[in-house]
């Protein structure tokens, strides 16, 4: 029989903080009767968002077609929707049931295209995206694209999305850390990234590919245009692949920020020897469709030979689901002005994202008013990285690196854990995302309803300034 000692020692390995041991307790501690506040994971629909009409009316003719011909579908869909899956149907006559092109249906992918176009007044080929099951696996895919050994390094942010350092456990490739700029907003330093990618190459660590997370999960910045130039200008310099995950492009809660794309700054740039892969995703947004597993990857730069590897790849998983490509489609391809379903529409947009910066402002204001608590302002995504102070309890001078950074993540996921039992509030220890030595963070979504965030700060302030006080007794 199996055992654990026999499986493969990458998957072992890997982490995945959102999912991890805190979520289990407080699941656990949900069935003892205990009120939990899911403050964990950027899931906007187990946290009562709503779905968007529009997406799952489109979803559900296209799923259940015979709906179309019952009279009373005219009176329950809005006429647009219904005109519009029959354009789909007729595109894709085998329905969902079947699979499609590896890459994706076409008139998707060129939707995608347009999509693009219209958001960055740019040239975009519909022959070069790739719709995927949600960002995740398209990173996946590009991640396996390019290790090409062992040595490979990829580049990430630290805080990252554990996504990337899982995957490169998985994978067996090198990780190289690059602190991202906390006192600066959380942007990224030119210094600090050429002096981690010397000091990667000194260990022999053949860098590959550097990933960017604008906006940024789990800090919430937002990065600006000469940022964004220097990291082109960086990845061109070290010839290396950039990844730009642009999954919370739509989460901006600030007049004074704007989302800027990779391909549109690389394009202003006239680089034409940077390969570059942009992800987006169904999951965040204002559309939630987490689990519908939704997304697509463009690419640029990147030759026909290369590109037909990608392909081959996806056609080893055959496509991605059907379901999800359809989300998507509904994602780039929004009701027009003078369609039935336009109001509705942006009505539940508005109100999605108006509730969202709602929220970032309660957490970006009032936390920073608690006694040893401190943020950035979360100017996008669905995220706040708390800075808390903890006096440090051991003497850490006489302790390895490795001892140090054990001992600090007990610390912050103590904290966690702690934070848990006694309020139900579920975040995640800064550890999991990864920090600089001797700072402790905990991330919080600001998905839950307002009320329960009002509440939030409330009983944060209180537990915090009794952690410290039981501290400061021991
Ligand atoms: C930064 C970032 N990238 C990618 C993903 C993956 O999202 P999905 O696979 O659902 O599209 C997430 C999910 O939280 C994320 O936060």
């Amino acid at each position: 029989m199996i055992n654990i000692k026999k499986l493969n020692p990458n998957l072992i390995k890997a982490q995945y903080a959102v999912r991890g041991k805190i979520v289990q307790r407080a699941y656990e501690l949900e069935q003892e009767g205990k009120k939990i506040i899911y403050c964990n994971i950027g899931n906007p629909q187990a946290l009562k968002q709503k779905p968007l009409t529009y997406v799952r009316q489109l979803l559900a003719l296209c799923e259940y077609p015979k709906l179309i011909e019952d009279q009373k579908t005219k009176a329950l869909f809005h006429k647009d929707v219904i005109e519009k899956v029959q354009r789909i149907l007729a595109e894709n006559p085998n329905g969902l049931g079947a699979y499609t092109q590896s890459e994706g249906m076409i008139f998707i992918r060129k939707a995608v295209s347009r999509f693009i176009s219209e958001r960055d007044g740019i040239e975009s080929d519909p022959t070069k995206i790739i719709l995927t099951d949600g960002a995740s696996k398209g990173i996946q895919s590009v991640f396996t694209l390019l290790l090409n050994n062992p040595n490979s390094g990829f580049m990430i942010p630290i805080p990252q999305y554990p996504l990337y350092s899982a995957t490169i456990e998985l994978y067996g490739a090198k990780q190289i850390n690059y602190y991202l700029d906390e006192e600066k907003h959380w942007e990224l330093n030119k210094e600090e990234l050429e002096s981690s990618i010397d000091e990667a190459k000194k260990k022999g660590i053949e860098p590959v590919a550097i990933v960017v997370i604008n906006p940024g999960n789990p800090t919430g910045s937002v990065l600006s245009k000469e940022n964004i130039k220097m990291i082109i200008s960086f990845a061109q310099k070290h010839n290396l692949s950039i990844l730009a995950d642009e999954v919370y492009q739509e989460n901006i809660y600030s007049d004074h920020h704007k989302f800027h794309s990779f391909a549109k700054v690389m394009d202003e740039m006239k680089v034409t020897d940077v390969s570059l892969f942009s992800f987006h995703s169904t999951s965040k947004g204002f559309l939630g469709e987490c689990g519908h597993r939704g997304g697509y990857f463009e690419t640029k730069n990147v030759d026909s030979e290369v590109y037909s590897q990608l392909i081959k790849l996806q056609s080893i998983g055959l496509c991605s689901n059907t379901a999800g490509q359809i989300v998507t489609y509904a994602m780039v391809n929004p009701p027009q002005k003078h369609e039935d379903s336009y109001e509705t529409y942006m009505k539940e947009k508005n109100s999605i994202l108006g509730e969202l910066k709602k929220k970032a402002e309660i957490l970006g204001e009032e936390l920073n008013k608690i006694k040893g608590m401190s943020l950035k302002f979360p100017y996008g995504a669905m995220y706040a990285f708390v800075k808390i102070d903890l006096p440090q309890e051991k003497n850490i001078r006489n302790m390895s690196k490795k001892e140090i950074a054990e001992y600090e993540s007990k610390r912050d996921f103590n904290y966690c854990l702690e934070l848990l039992e006694e309020t139900g509030i579920c975040v995640v220890p800064g550890s999991g995302f990864g920090q600089k030595p001797h700072t402790y963070h905990f991330r919080t979504t600001f998905l839950p309803p307002a009320d329960e965030i009002k509440e939030l700060v409330k009983k944060l302030k209180k537990f915090h300034e009794n952690y410290l006080k039981n501290l400061s007794k021991n």
